[in-house]
């Protein structure tokens, strides 16, 4: 069987964490957190393709990029959880499996951040276990992709 590619995208404001509300966030910075989830794709024998941006026109190209180049999608959308159709319906047009993570979790919080137009389209959520959340999420995807190849 091919190697699986996995694209990892990060959402806005993403690029802070570190000092972004390290109380909410936690103190690990993006680079750590694309290291650890590399540290994962090799353990897993997978390849990861990562990319953060603050504009949603660059998330929903970097999912149509995603078609015919990688088998699925880790992503926090950041506050575009809360407020993205267009990422959605990128992420239901490619129909690639995705899931969604949240460093925090997104129900103890604000009312605003309890809708996530991701979720319906999303294979799985995970919320609230900090940088834990992205490696459970790869893992979480790797395991749904490869039962669903086999
Ligand atoms: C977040 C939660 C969102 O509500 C928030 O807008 C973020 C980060 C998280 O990882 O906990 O930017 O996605």
């Amino acid at each position: 069987m091919d190697i699986l590619s996995i694209l990892v995208l990060h959402g806005p404001n993403l690029n802070l964490l570190g000092t972004r509300e390290p109380d909410t966030y936690g103190v690990q910075t993006l680079n750590d957190i694309n290291r650890l989830l590399e540290a994962e794709a090799q353990k897993l024998a997978v390849r990861l393709s990562c990319l953060q941006s603050n504009h949603e026109g660059v998330l929903v190209d970097a999912i149509h990029g995603a078609m015919g180049q990688q088998q699925g999608i880790l992503i926090n959308p950041g506050a575009y959880t809360h407020t993205s159709v267009a990422l959605r319906d990128a992420i239901a047009a490619v129909n690639l499996p995705v899931v969604e993570v949240h460093l925090s979790n997104v129900y103890k919080r604000e009312a605003f951040r309890h809708h996530s137009y991701i979720a319906p389209v999303a294979v799985g959520q995970i919320s609230g276990f900090g940088a834990d959340s992205y490696l459970l999420g790869l893992q979480g995807l790797i395991r749904y992709l490869r039962q669903s190849n086999s």
